[in-house]
């Protein structure tokens, strides 16, 4: 079974890639919407959440976790690869939406002038400028935080005309500094990509994470049979939340397209 992991909602558009390229695997999916946000938390609690719930996952019996939330794969991924899972589950392993990322984007660049919106917890992390830096030295980053993004997201209003102002706002210092390629650093702005695009104008490519990182799981598992044989194909789902509120399934369905049963659970 595949775990997908996220901080709420917004990895459903990560999973929703999944299944489209990969559908004959089992997924199991969590947000941990009772602790939602991420992307205003320290690099300790993240890494505490992400772990509690990699543990649920596994004893759930996943053997491959994508963490689709990119607070958790910039602030937590690294000491989870490197630490805990040599520590706790050896013969399993955890996947970011980071890597996959920075990749596409470096690949689609020609002006090597990255722009990223992400949450302040991604940003101030810099793993996005470290990460395309390690690949290409010479390329130049410009990182926007968007704190206003999410909360905007959650409440229903993408097509209010104070998010135009904001995204416009967001988006302005990017567009001053000429990228030509837009990571959008954060599960939930894949929903804004429309508005995004337009602010952006033409010759500038989006890069949304759940489409590369679908893209890139399909090679992983190419690359790594023994992993491969391991997961189970039934071609099962299963969603899981740690707290079910009432806007629950109206937020779910704006995220995975349509809507779904959630099971709540504690970690
Ligand atoms: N899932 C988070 C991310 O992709 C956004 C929501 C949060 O702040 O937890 O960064």
């Amino acid at each position: 079974m595949i775990g997908v992991f996220d901080s709420g909602f917004g990895g459903l558009v990560v999973l929703r890639e999944f299944l489209q390229l990969l559908p004959q695997y089992d997924y199991l999916y969590l947000g941990d919407n009772a602790r939602i946000p991420y992307g205003t938390r320290s690099d300790r609690v993240v890494l505490r959440f992400t772990e509690q719930a990699l543990n649920y996952l596994f004893r759930q019996g996943c053997r491959l976790i994508i963490l689709a939330c990119h607070t958790a794969s910039a602030k937590a991924l690294r000491t989870i690869q490197q630490v805990y899972l040599p520590a706790h589950h050896p013969d399993n392993r955890v996947l970011g939406v980071l890597i996959p990322t920075v990749e596409e984007a470096l690949a689609r660049s020609r002006a090597r002038r990255i722009g990223v919106i992400a949450t302040e917890g991604t940003v101030s992390s810099q793993s996005f400028e470290l990460e395309l830096k390690k690949l290409d030295p010479e390329v130049e980053v410009f990182q926007q935080a968007c704190p206003l993004l999410v909360p905007l997201i959650e409440e229903g209003e993408q097509e209010w005309e104070g998010t135009d102002m904001i995204l416009r706002r967001y988006l302005e210092p990017l567009k001053a500094a000429r990228v030509d390629t837009l990571i959008l650093g954060c599960t939930h702005y894949s929903i804004l990509q429309d508005k995004i695009r337009a602010i952006m104008g033409d010759g500038h490519t989006l890069i949304c994470s759940g489409q590369v990182t679908a893209k890139k799981l399909v090679d992983y598992l190419r690359r790594h049979p023994d992993m491969e044989n391991l997961l189970s194909r039934r071609g099962g789902r299963r969603y899981l939340t740690t707290d079910l509120t009432p806007r629950f399934q109206q937020l779910a369905s704006l995220f995975m397209g349509q809507p779904i049963d959630s099971e709540l659970v504690e970690l």
